[in-house]
């Protein structure tokens, strides 16, 4: 097949994805504890809640069954979590009319309802079966673990016993996220001043086999897209042809309606698999910062790698998430075990919204 034509399994798979209305609720950030996790173990909860992880996994099965996006929604809420002050479940806080949080911030990073919704729903289980125990911040950890693993993904240990954040920013996230439109000069920055290595970089982003992307994200790409030598072109000729007319034919009515979205890896949209490297060498890569990790002659080799070859991709991803999940976790007094994901156990958001029992 030539290099830039899409074959007709893909074409079809180019399909326009309306995303659900949002009912995201998040919430707050602090200053990077500088845990490492050393006090974390993978058995933390077999004395108080044994059942833990398989309520977990059980919750997350049902709901991903019910709405299979809830697997990329969930990873992305958990990155988000553990860049923004740790993985701490900062994320979950729902902002109050006393006081802002993550969740701010978070609506317009869209992250999905759904995996807000099945964290509330593990909570739920988890608060019956042994009340107070489990950590909103373990939950998301193991969460993610499970979800990765039934979209076919690796399997990997998930140390336990983080404790959920004191507090939550509503303006830590626009500073410590990537954007789409950032430079591999500024994604390795960004990784690296939180200890993780070029190499981390593009693993974790192989995450992106999974989910999708609003049409704002990479329509700087699609439409007015100026070289750099600030001639305009119909679009990114980075991209493959076939794909990027395709794109500006989903996207066309964005600014109308912002929930128009496409996925992230065109060929096996809901696999988690070494499919979006293969993608990035024919030009199908959807966000800016994609289509960069196949450009730039750092990063390159390491797709070059994980598009040729799953299991090394696996286990570098693997080892990478489970240093993700132990990036600034809290312990001790630094934390509390939230008796709902969504509001601190003191303060006027539990006031406001629990009902006496
Ligand atoms: C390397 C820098 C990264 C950038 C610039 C970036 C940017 C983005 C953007 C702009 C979206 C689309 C959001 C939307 O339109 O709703 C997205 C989606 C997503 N990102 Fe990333 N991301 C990065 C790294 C990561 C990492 C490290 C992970 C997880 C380990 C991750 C997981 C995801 C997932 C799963 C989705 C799909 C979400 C869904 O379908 O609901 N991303 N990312
Ligand atoms: C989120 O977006 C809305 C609308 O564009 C804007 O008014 C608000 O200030 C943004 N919030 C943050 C924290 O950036
Ligand atoms: C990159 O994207 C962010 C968020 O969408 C935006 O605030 C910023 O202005 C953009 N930067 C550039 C250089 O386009
Ligand atoms: C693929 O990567 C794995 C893990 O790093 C390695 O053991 C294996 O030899 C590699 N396979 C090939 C064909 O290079």
């Amino acid at each position: 097949m030539h290099k830039h034509e899409i074959p007709a399994t893909m074409r079809l798979s180019l399909l326009l994805v309306v995303v659900a209305a949002l009912s995201a609720r998040t919430a707050a950030q602090l200053p990077l504890a500088g845990g490492g996790g050393g006090a974390l173990k993978p058995d933390f909860y077999s004395q108080s809640c044994p059942r833990a992880e398989r309520i977990i996994a059980e919750v997350m099965q049902t709901k991903q069954m019910a709405n299979p996006t809830t697997a990329a929604g969930l990873l992305r809420v958990f990155f988000h979590d553990c860049f923004v002050s740790g993985c701490d479940a900062s994320v979950l806080i729902a902002s109050t009319q006393f006081q802002k949080s993550e969740h701010d911030a978070e609506i317009n990073h869209s992250l999905p309802g759904d995996a807000f919704d099945a964290v509330v729903r593990a909570k739920l289980a988890l608060e019956l079966e042994c009340p107070g125990v489990v950590s909103c911040a373990d939950i998301l950890a193991l969460a993610s673990g499970v979800l990765i693993t039934m979209t076919g993904g690796p399997r990997y240990p998930v140390p336990l016993g983080r404790r959920d954040s004191l507090s939550s920013s509503p303006t830590a996230p626009d500073v410590e996220l990537p954007h789409a439109n950032f430079t591999v000069d500024r994604l390795i920055q960004m990784f690296g001043a939180k200890g993780f290595t070029v190499q981390e970089l593009v693993a974790l982003s192989g995450a992106h086999t999974l989910g999708f992307s609003h049409c704002k994200e990479f329509a700087d790409r699609l439409y007015n897209f100026r070289n750099q030598g600030g001639k305009p072109e119909q679009f990114d000729p980075s991209m493959n042809p076939s794909y990027a007319r395709g794109l500006q034919d989903v996207c066309r009515d964005y600014l109308k309606d912002p929930t128009i979205a496409a996925f992230n890896d065109i060929m096996t949209p809901g696999k988690f698999d070494n499919m979006y490297f293969v993608n990035l060498e024919r030009g199908l890569g959807l966000l800016s910062t994609d289509e960069e990790l196949w450009t730039d002659p750092r990063t390159k080799p390491l797709v070059q790698l994980y598009a040729s070859n799953a299991t090394a991709f696996f286990d570098d991803f693997g080892r990478a998430m489970e240093k993700l999940s132990l990036f600034g976790v809290k312990t001790g007094a630094d934390g509390e075990v939230r008796r709902r994901c969504d509001a601190y156990n003191s303060g006027p958001a539990v006031a406001a919204t629990i009902p006496k029992m």
